[in-house]
């Protein structure tokens, strides 16, 4: 894994510095005016391409204005962040419109991943599932207008069943990236069946799924059928929304208001000192190797200079005691 540093903007990226300093905090109990970045980088599945531990969620942007979004999404490359995750869905197109304006002056050094396959109904009601060729050679010329680039870095099928059409719709994945509109290729999805047969039939090259202490079912098999193929895994979701972190527990899948309690205060009891408690959320994720990076819904910069600095890898026994804190769940459908 390589490291790129960057702290506050005194230092160039990719500085080569090996230990993390970390000067006051402003967090309780951390110290403060100097944070060091030490984003760390993992390969893309077989692509060669490196990708940033933490990636940027672009879904949470909606609530901002558009100046908070560009200024966020700036400060998120200035911490090492290069991984992008947007989709037409959001916002009706309209953030993957802000994610091209905000990164197209460094778009050479950011890995832009987009999403396809929920058609937006012409009277904007709602979108309906459409997996078919024809459908998605058209979006993505859609996306590449609203992206302002030429090419897209990964190209995400957004969900998926085992119903689809599932060769017509690698064959427009195919022809995409035949053409150079993009560069490789991937699904969105929890559900097993469907992932086995992209995996079969396909070249993706990653699987986007949600994955953290509180969605414990990609651990069942899924995660290391992914890794003997080489194909990365996008962790969405790490924080479960905030509820690991800082939300009032409720009930999440199949998990007790008491239980996502018991599993919060599990996270905060690593954490100790070492970490903020979304960072330990977010390396939980990172601790299987088939996960290339863990995508951060990151709404503003607090929460971006809270998962970002450099921080220590959880230890085998911190792993034990936060599964302990939580039953293993199990994917119940379409396995
Ligand atoms: N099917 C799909 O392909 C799919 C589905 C869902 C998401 N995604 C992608 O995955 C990304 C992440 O998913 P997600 O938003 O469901 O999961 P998440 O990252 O677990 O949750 C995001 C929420 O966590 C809170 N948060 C963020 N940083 C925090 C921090 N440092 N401390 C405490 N709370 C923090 C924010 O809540 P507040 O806003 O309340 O502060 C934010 O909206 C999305 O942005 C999107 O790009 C893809």
């Amino acid at each position: 894994m390589k490291a790129g540093v960057l702290e506050n903007n005194l230092f160039e990226r990719n500085f080569p510095i090996s230990l993390p300093i970390v000067i006051g905090t402003s967090f309780p109990g951390r110290p403060h005016s100097l944070y060091l970045y030490i984003m760390h980088y993992r390969s893309l599945g077989t692509t060669g391409i490196q990708v940033s531990e933490i990636g940027f969620g672009c879904m949470s942007l909606s609530t901002n204005s558009e100046k908070e979004n560009i200024d966020l999404l700036h400060q998120a490359a200035a911490t090492g962040i290069n991984y992008f995750d947007t989709a037409d869905l959001y916002d009706k197109g309209m953030n993957e419109t802000i994610v091209g304006k905000a990164l197209k002056e460094i778009r050479h050094k950011i890995v832009l991943a987009t999403k396809v396959g929920n058609q937006w109904r012409s009277d904007g009601s709602g979108w309906d599932w459409n997996p078919r060729k024809e459908y998605i050679l058209k979006a993505a010329e859609e996306s590449l207008r609203r992206l302002q680039t030429d090419h897209i870095d990964l190209y995400q099928l957004h969900g998926g069943t085992i119903d689809d059409p599932i060769d017509d719709t690698i064959e427009a994945f195919e022809q995409l990236k035949k053409q150079g509109k993009i560069r490789h290729y991937g699904i969105s999805s929890i559900r097993p069946n469907v992932i086995r047969e992209y995996i079969k039939r396909s070249s993706v090259i990653s699987v986007m799924m949600q994955y953290s202490l509180l969605d414990r079912r990609p651990e069942e098999s899924i995660l290391d059928l992914l890794q003997q193929h080489t194909i990365s895994v996008l962790a969405r979701g790490a924080l479960a929304q905030g509820l690991l972190v800082n939300k009032p527990a409720k009930e999440y899948l199949d998990h007790s208001k008491e239980e996502v309690a018991r599993a919060a205060k599990a996270i905060a009891a690593v954490s100790g000192t070492y970490r903020e408690p979304s960072q330990t959320a977010i390396q939980y994720v990172l601790n299987h190797p088939a996960v290339a990076s863990a995508i951060v819904g990151i709404r503003n910069s607090k929460q971006l200079k809270e998962v970002t600095p450099e921080t220590v890898a959880l230890q085998k026994e911190e792993i034990k005691l936060l599964q302990r804190s939580i039953r293993a769940n199990r994917y119940e459908q379409h396995r």
